[in-house]
């Protein structure tokens, strides 16, 4: 809910800005954002298309704890660009200004431009609205745009940045959001082994265990985490818990349903991709699983039953140890070191 608010805040905030549709065209270089074919073309709103000016101001503003109102926390701060973005070996964030903990685990940040929802229960719509959320939530960054706003056109430098970025406007929260947002467009993973064998489709690349992983894989989990991005981008219940009554923290434990307030969608989370899952522990939204051995062990053994399983948990996923040490295997070919281009 706060999000929301947050979200409304802005809209009504930005009502004496003018709509997206009508900002002038940039006549800022583009930026080509390299994508391999099985991706696609890269999906970007025709009112924010990259341009390079952008994604360095993007980039900027995203390791600038100048977001924070205690000037200590950036984006990156809780997202590490050596681990995919996401927070390593915490379950939940502490790092926000107020130091307390958030309720649900920092995500990784790439490919996000296939996505229509972010946050692990699609809260936000667009990237664009998004990163209101972190930079105004109290227990997070903690910073008034306001000031934000009034900061930035003091230092030399971001007037710089932003007159390249966006000629025809003056400095705005807006326009922030716009930057981070090019910027973390930018962020693509397609750089593994994995890439390697799906550019030259030559499973001989794979060592025999990563290809019995991966033929594994395709059989039970390739379902809902899809390639090549590794996620289907969809909601489901994959069977963590069976009881969504917990309506605490606006409805944080009741996945989905906070969102639509559709009974169907209790439980339900985003797929998160599987792509640099070797950096991301501990895992789920709430980091319950500290390693992948537990994952494993919950879709063998512990899927809970309940009105929003996904069908295809019902009777649980049976696998053998070679299965797992295989599947195992072929995570390790999904690593990439190069999603940021330097
Ligand atoms: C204090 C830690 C923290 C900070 C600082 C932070 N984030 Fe996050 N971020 C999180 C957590 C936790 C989530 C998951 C929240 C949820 O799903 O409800 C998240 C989710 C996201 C998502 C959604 C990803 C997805 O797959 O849906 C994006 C995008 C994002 N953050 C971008 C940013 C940007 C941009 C900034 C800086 C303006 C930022 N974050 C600052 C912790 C943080
Ligand atoms: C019915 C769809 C579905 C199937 C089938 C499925 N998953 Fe998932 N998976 C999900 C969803 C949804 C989540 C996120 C759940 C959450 O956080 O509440 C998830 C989360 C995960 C995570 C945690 C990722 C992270 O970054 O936190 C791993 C690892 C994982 N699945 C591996 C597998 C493996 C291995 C298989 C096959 C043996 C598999 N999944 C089959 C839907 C599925």
């Amino acid at each position: 809910m706060v999000k929301y608010l947050i979200i409304l805040l802005f809209l009504l905030v930005s009502c004496n800005e003018k709509p997206a549709e009508m900002v002038t065209p940039k006549v800022t270089e583009t930026f080509q954002i390299k994508v391999p074919d099985y991706y696609g073309n890269l999906p970007q709103p025709s009112f924010n298309s990259a341009t390079k000016d952008g994604v360095a101001l993007g980039r900027k503003l995203f390791f600038d704890p100048i977001l924070s109102s205690n000037n200590k926390v950036s984006c990156a701060t809780c997202h590490i660009p050596d681990v995919a973005f996401a927070e390593p070996s915490t379950i939940f964030s502490t790092k926000g200004v107020s130091q307390k903990m958030l309720h649900r685990h920092t995500p990784t940040l790439f490919n996000l431009a296939w996505h229509n929802g972010f946050f692990w229960d699609g809260g936000a719509v667009d990237l664009e609205s998004q990163a209101f959320g972190p930079i105004t939530h109290p227990d997070e960054q903690n910073k008034n745009l306001i000031t934000l706003v009034q900061q930035l056109k003091t230092i030399p430098d971001y007037v710089m940045l932003f007159k390249k970025a966006f000629p025809k406007d003056t400095i705005s929260s807006q326009k922030i959001a716009y930057a981070l947002s090019q910027f973390q467009r930018s962020l693509i993973s397609s750089s593994t082994l994995y890439d390697s064998f799906l550019k030259t489709k030559d499973s001989s690349i794979f060592s025999i265990q990563e290809k019995q992983g991966y033929k594994i894989f395709k059989i039970h989990c390739e379902t809902c985490h899809k390639e090549p991005f590794l996620t289907d981008f969809e909601y489901h219940n994959n069977g963590l818990d069976a009881d969504f009554s917990d309506d605490s923290f606006e409805g944080t434990f009741q996945g989905r349903y906070r969102v639509t307030l559709l009974e169907a969608d209790k439980g339900k989370y985003k797929t998160p991709s599987l792509r640099n899952i070797n950096l991301t522990a501990p895992y789920m939204h709430d980091g319950r699983f500290g390693h992948l051995d537990s994952v494993f062990n919950h879709y063998q053994n512990n899927i809970k039953n309940s009105q929003t399983l996904d069908i295809r948990l019902k009777n649980k996923i049976k696998l053998t140890d070679d299965d797992i040490k295989n599947i195992k295997a072929f995570f390790n070919t999904l690593t990439d070191s190069k999603i940021m281009i330097e």
